[in-house]
């Protein structure tokens, strides 16, 4: 049912993307793997353009895992120099469209010159207030939780925080991603149905959605078809349908009234 904001009945605040497929999609027409990352990145373009054209506040892209870094020298090197590339290129119609840029991961972990042209575009485009476009760079799930662990470890050592304060609010101020949403709709290119260590604590009750196209040939219309489809479904959030529907009153949960029996 199309009928609410932009034609969509719900439109998902965040939307985050693992865009796999690049290398499958350039073995299959006998290019070498880094020519699927470019095409890659035009495929990123059209995402974020789409993104922002249907009012989704938060785009979040998988560019590049901790895991990452094990493949071979040339690509890892290919993708940092294309990273260099998007960041030239596109930050100037970025800026325009009101587009916010922002990393999580390591951005410290990355080769200077990247590192440099991404520091770039983040302050070039920091007055964007109509979307934010997250690149995960160097990024890691589990490593985002430790470190927030770790962080508030140290600071319950120094006296600065009593155990008992530590909830989930404080926790995710401690993340890279705390400046996000909770993720509402997660989707994967490229057929393999695993969330591959993106964004774990993020996304516990998003939707998730595993297309069988490859990262290259995701279009408007792919993106277009995933917010309809999200719009059908019923998020509970662990409750029943009917209140979610506001039918019947939510409990408030206090561990000290158990209910017996
Ligand atoms: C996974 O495909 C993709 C990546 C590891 C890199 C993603 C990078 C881009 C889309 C381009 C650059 C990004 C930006 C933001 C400009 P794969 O290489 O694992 O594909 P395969 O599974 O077919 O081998």
């Amino acid at each position: 049912m199309k009928n609410g904001k932009n034609g969509f009945s719900r439109i998902p605040q965040h939307v985050a993307i693992i865009m796999d497929g690049n290398g499958r999609w350039a073995k299959a027409r006998g290019l070498e793997r880094i020519e699927g990352h470019a095409e890659g990145a035009r495929a990123v373009r059209h995402a974020v353009e789409t993104a922002s054209r249907v009012g989704i506040r938060y785009l979040t892209l998988y560019a590049f895992s901790v895991a990452n870094w094990a493949r071979p020298r040339a690509e890892v090197e290919s993708l940092m120099r294309l990273l260099v590339e998007f960041a030239q290129k596109e930050r100037a119609e970025l800026r325009q469209n009101g587009i916010r840029v922002n990393v999580i991961g390591a951005l410290d972990d990355l080769p200077t010159p990247t590192r440099h042209a991404v520091e770039d575009l983040i302050r070039y485009t920091a007055e964007g207030d109509r979307m934010t476009l997250t690149l995960a760079l160097s990024y890691g799930g589990r490593q985002d939780i430790i470190e927030a662990a770790r962080s508030l470890a140290v600071r319950a050592r120094a006296g600065l925080v009593l155990p008992e304060e530590i909830d989930e609010d404080l926790f995710k101020r401690h993340m890279t991603t705390h400046a996000l949403p909770q993720v509402d709709l997660l989707i994967r290119t490229g057929g393999e149905t695993r969330v591959s260590d993106f964004l774990l604590f993020e996304s516990a009750y998003a939707e998730l959605l595993f297309l069988p196209i490859m990262w290259p040939e995701f279009r408007p219309e792919t993106l277009l078809s995933a917010i309809e489809l999200y719009g059908k479904k019923e998020r509970r959030f662990g409750m029943i349908s009917e209140q979610v529907r506001g039918l019947i009153p939510v409990e408030a949960f206090d561990p000290m009234d158990r209910i017996q029996g």
